[in-house]
């Protein structure tokens, strides 16, 4: 089948070039002409582990393409798939949907056949009808369907997670929607991975419950880290004992400097704008949101703690470890390491930092930072060395070079990657998160 994907971001590059290796016609949209070209020339807009790869064999093979004209490239697609941003909108936090209503405009003023118009894009609840709408006035004679189709993919994972996922949602309203989305999917359903076929608002809103879920369990897991250290427990056994049961599950309860990213932060407020619009409230989603805000702020004042506290913090310097919101990506954004920098230069810190894809993205962020070359050029003359990114890299530091590199001998290890026991052991002073 011809698969158009309107969009060559994150999800839409992903997806497009997922969906050509299981054998699919696929051409890739965006109106960003020097990303099209970059992309015909192998190189990738963002890093993504094995992205850059799958593009070329699939390019080689004649079965991915890119353009920028969505007139051509939706010609003869039984599925045009609309993967374009959602971001915040800029003062009240709604998903500003000024990119899908114009995608469904286009795609209306120039179909050329029958086809199912698929919203991957993270859009509130009622977006499919609004699309629907859209492409009804502009007076197309052909068939068209349109479904809801949310991704779950991780950043630094995301090919791995579009290949064997653990379900797929979709939400349809009619036959031929459902008919062709199980043909574009037919590869991963003979693999046996499940599909969810739900009414359309259903599907838009497992999207959101989905990461607002995980949020929840994030924020939660973080808040016990905290009493943890009040108490004198350990949140990772903590973690443990819990997830255990199966109820509860063991992932995504890693206590840490709180989540950030492109998904999160946005979708948990995008869901609290419907939830106003439709005057329901999520109390519970409305105090995850504070609380990870503050929570980062905070993971800076632990810092300066471990410096010894305000007054004694002036004029040190820190050396933070990883920047980017999560390893494995180049992604900034919502990062908490921008929040932990800036508390620190508020406090008067100097601060040196090292990440090994995000420094390009984060040197704009912060201007005040010293990017270095490598991890030990950003330790040497450290008053204290914060591990921020759980990079692979950062796992099996020499701790003896670390030493003395540093000026002082403290490490504030905030995803908690250490063993408290060796580093201390090597003469370190050690403070993780939620480990007494
Ligand atoms: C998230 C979801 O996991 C995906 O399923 C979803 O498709 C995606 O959002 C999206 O909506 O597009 P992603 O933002 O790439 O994916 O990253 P995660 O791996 O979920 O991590 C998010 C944040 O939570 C990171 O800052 C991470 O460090 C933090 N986190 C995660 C924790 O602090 N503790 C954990 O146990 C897990």
């Amino acid at each position: 089948m011809k698969i158009a994907m309107v969009g060559s971001g994150y999800v839409g590059l992903v997806s497009g070039a997922c969906f050509a290796d299981f054998g699919h016609d696929v051409v890739c949209i965006d109106t960003d002409q020097n990303k099209v070209d970059r992309l015909k020339d192998g190189v990738m807009p963002i890093y993504e582990p094995g992205l850059d790869q799958l593009v070329a064999n699939n390019v080689a093979a004649g079965r991915l393409s890119f353009t920028t004209d969505l007139a051509q490239g939706i010609d003869g697609a039984g599925a045009i798939f609309i993967a374009v941003g959602t971001p915040s909108r800029r003062g009240d936090g709604h998903a500003d949907l000024t990119y899908v209503h114009e995608v469904a405009r286009q795609v209306g003023d120039t179909l050329s056949g029958d086809a199912v118009v698929v919203t991957k894009s993270t859009v509130p609840v009622g977006t499919g009808d609004a699309v629907e709408r859209i492409i009804a006035d502009s007076g197309t004679a052909h068939k068209v369907s349109v479904v809801s189709n949310p991704e779950f993919l991780r950043e630094g994972a995301a090919i791995g997670d579009f290949k064997r996922p653990d379900r797929i949602v979709i939400g349809v309203e009619d036959d031929f929607g459902r008919d062709v989305m199980r043909e574009v999917y037919r590869p991963l359903f003979l693999n046996e991975s499940p599909i969810l076929f739900t009414s359309r608002r259903t599907s838009e809103l497992i999207k959101y419950a989905a990461n607002a879920f995980l949020a929840t369990k994030i924020t939660f897991i973080n808040e016990m880290a905290d009493l943890c250290e009040k108490v004198g427990a350990n949140v990772q056994d903590v973690a443990r004992g819990i997830g255990m049961d199966n109820r509860i599950g063991p992932k995504f309860l890693h206590a840490g400097p709180g989540y950030g990213g492109s998904c999160f932060p946005k979708d948990t407020l995008a869901l609290l704008k419907t939830a106003e619009d439709y005057d329901s409230p999520t109390r519970i989603v409305e105090a995850v949101v504070k609380t990870n805000d503050s929570r980062k702020r905070a993971m800076g004042r632990k810092v300066i703690e471990a410096l010894g506290g305000a007054d004694a913090a002036r004029g040190k310097k820190a050396a933070l470890l990883g920047l980017t919101f999560k390893p494995n990506t180049d992604d900034m954004r919502d990062s908490p390491a921008i929040a932990i920098a800036q508390t620190l230069s508020d406090a008067g810190v100097e601060v040196t930092a090292y990440d090994p894809e995000g420094m390009e993205q984060a040197a704009p962020l912060l201007p005040q930072v010293t990017m270095c070359d490598d991890p030990y050029t950003a330790i040497e003359g450290a008053d204290v060395v914060t591990i921020v990114t759980e990079w692979d890299a950062f796992r099996a530091l020499d701790l003896n070079r670390v030493k003395d590199l540093a000026k002082a001998p403290v490490l504030v290890d905030l995803r908690n990657i250490y063993d408290p026991q060796d580093v201390r052991a090597a003469g370190f002073a050690y403070t993780g998160v939620g480990r007494a």
